[in-house]
């Protein structure tokens, strides 16, 4: 084989390896995606059905709140998607002012219907109005992935006055640090190594993918935080979510 040869391989090659790194890429982004539709999309329906049962009731108003959370979810949806569109564009991404305390109720209020159907308290503790850059969507994305999980957590709880998540938003040391605790069983010794691997699950086929905390680390990670998880003295997960933010309130 002459030298050409052998260059016009080794390029071909390299032009298969990044087209297969490409398609690679979009199957994991669109596992992702679809995994982080299906909370807003079943939020939806749970509002729409509220809705149908507030006109029945002639309740008008909270017809229109119900409508307005439609919109609302509908509208992050479509954010959620077009991080799938703008994959090739890493810098595309929104970079804003976000106020911790007002995502963390968006995010509760899109699980709202779980809450409510698993009779779990939820309890938000803001010890410090904080703010870090970042993207709305994303940061929400979390927390909704945290919550699902203390959520699901709690469901083996015998007792309903005992289902408890508590979410504590605090500033410390320039960092928004933001605590999901949960009163479930913790976190086994076994699963702790394998938590933020993408697959991992311990839940049934049909109830979870794995990939809820592989997805929020790497969101964390691209805002320059940090993703932790322990167990509590008490019994129960602690996960923390730790993010940039020079001073409180900024
Ligand atoms: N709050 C928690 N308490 C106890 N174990 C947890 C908690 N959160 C996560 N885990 C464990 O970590 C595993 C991985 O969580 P992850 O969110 O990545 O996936 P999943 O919840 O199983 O599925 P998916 O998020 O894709 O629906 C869970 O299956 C569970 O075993
Ligand atoms: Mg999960």
């Amino acid at each position: 084989v002459t030298l050409q040869q052998t260059e016009s391989l080794l390029r071909s090659t390299q032009n298969e390896l990044v087209q297969a790194g490409k398609l690679a890429m979009l199957g994991q982004m669109a596992a992702g995606v679809t995994h982080e539709l299906n909370q807003p999309l079943a939020a939806i329906r749970a509002f729409a059905d509220n809705a149908v049962q507030f006109m029945r009731r002639g309740q008008l108003p909270q017809v229109e709140e119900n409508l307005e959370h439609i919109s609302g979810a509908s509208a992050h949806m479509g954010k959620i998607i077009a991080q799938l569109k703008g994959f090739a564009r890493k810098s595309g991404d929104a970079i804003a002012v976000v106020d911790v305390a007002q995502t963390v109720e968006a995010a509760v209020l899109l699980l709202r219907n779980e809450l409510h159907q698993q009779g779990v308290a939820i309890e938000i503790d803001v010890r410090s109005p904080v703010q870090v850059m970042g993207d709305v969507v994303r940061t929400e994305q979390v927390l909704i992935n945290l919550l699902r999980n203390a959520i699901d957590a709690v469901e083996t709880v015998e007792y309903v006055a005992d289902k408890r998540v508590t979410v504590i938003v605090e500033h410390d040391a320039g960092e928004a640090v933001i605590r999901i605790r949960d009163s479930g069983p913790g976190i086994p010794d076994e699963v702790a190594p394998h938590l933020f691997e993408p697959f991992f699950t311990t839940k049934p086929s049909g109830k979870g993918l794995g990939l809820g905390l592989a997805i929020s680390s790497s969101i964390v990670q691209a805002m320059n935080g940090r993703l932790s998880a322990h167990n509590l003295p008490e019994g129960g997960a602690e996960f923390t979510v730790r993010l940039p933010a020079p001073a409180p309130g900024l």
